[in-house]
């Protein structure tokens, strides 16, 4: 299996994948594969941090980390996190999490941010993210709001987590609100379902 960034002609293959990834999930609402291209196209894209797993000829895992911060402090935001159904439980989520957290290091980055499975990211060194008092702009259960600190020696950081403004959080984005916070939503409540 080979991790790569992904490059412009991937883009339909990977539309596809995070629908298919999703699509398979009990709680999916369909609009995550929309929520990648929004993202692809704004301020908090970062190009090395939107990865591919390819084996046997296809692309068969992706992953977005996004620009967010917390009081003012850049942080990453983990979201989406795809693998095509047929290809999961074979490692391509973990290896697809480890390489973007090797990069997000060397990039400088202190803190990537995930709402999901307690469960499935306390294996790649997530832990609740109020446990640092990173909060949430949402309501989600404290144990799904998670925190990997990147590289030991990062400032102690304390603050409510401003994503990008295609996640529709933002105050002046509203006519937004009800794709993002259903995505915020769906990524609790599918992720309760691979505890
Ligand atoms: C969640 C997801 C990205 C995990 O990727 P993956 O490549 O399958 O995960 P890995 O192989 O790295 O890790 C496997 C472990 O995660 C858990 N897990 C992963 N997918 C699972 C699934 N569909 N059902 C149950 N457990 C699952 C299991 O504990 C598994 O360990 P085990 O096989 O020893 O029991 C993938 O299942 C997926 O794309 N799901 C649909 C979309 C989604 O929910 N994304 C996450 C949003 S926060």
């Amino acid at each position: 299996m080979l991790i790569r960034e992904e490059k412009e002609k991937d883009y339909p293959e990977i539309y596809e994948l995070v629908r298919a990834a999703f699509g398979s999930a009990e709680h999916a609402d369909g609009n995550e594969q929309d929520l990648v291209t929004a993202l692809r196209k704004g301020a908090a894209y970062i190009p090395a941090l939107s990865l591919v797993a390819e084996a046997e000829g296809r692309i068969v895992g992706h992953v977005l980390f996004t620009k967010a911060e917390v009081q003012g402090h850049p942080v990453l935001a983990l979201a989406p996190l795809s693998v095509l159904p047929e290809y999961q439980r074979r490692g391509v989520g973990t290896a697809l999490i480890a390489a973007g957290h090797r990069i997000a290091g060397q990039l400088g980055y202190d803190y990537a941010i995930v709402l999901g499975s307690n469960a499935y990211y306390s294996r790649h060194g997530y832990v609740p993210a109020d446990e640092y008092g990173i909060r949430p702009p949402f309501e989600v259960p404290k144990e799904n709001f998670m925190a990997c600190k990147l590289r030991e020696g990062a400032p102690r950081i304390t603050g409510v987590v401003r994503y990008a403004k295609e996640f529709g959080l933002d105050k002046y984005a509203p006519e937004r609100k009800k794709t993002v916070c259903s995505y915020a939503l769906l990524a609790a409540t599918a992720c309760f379902c691979i505890q």
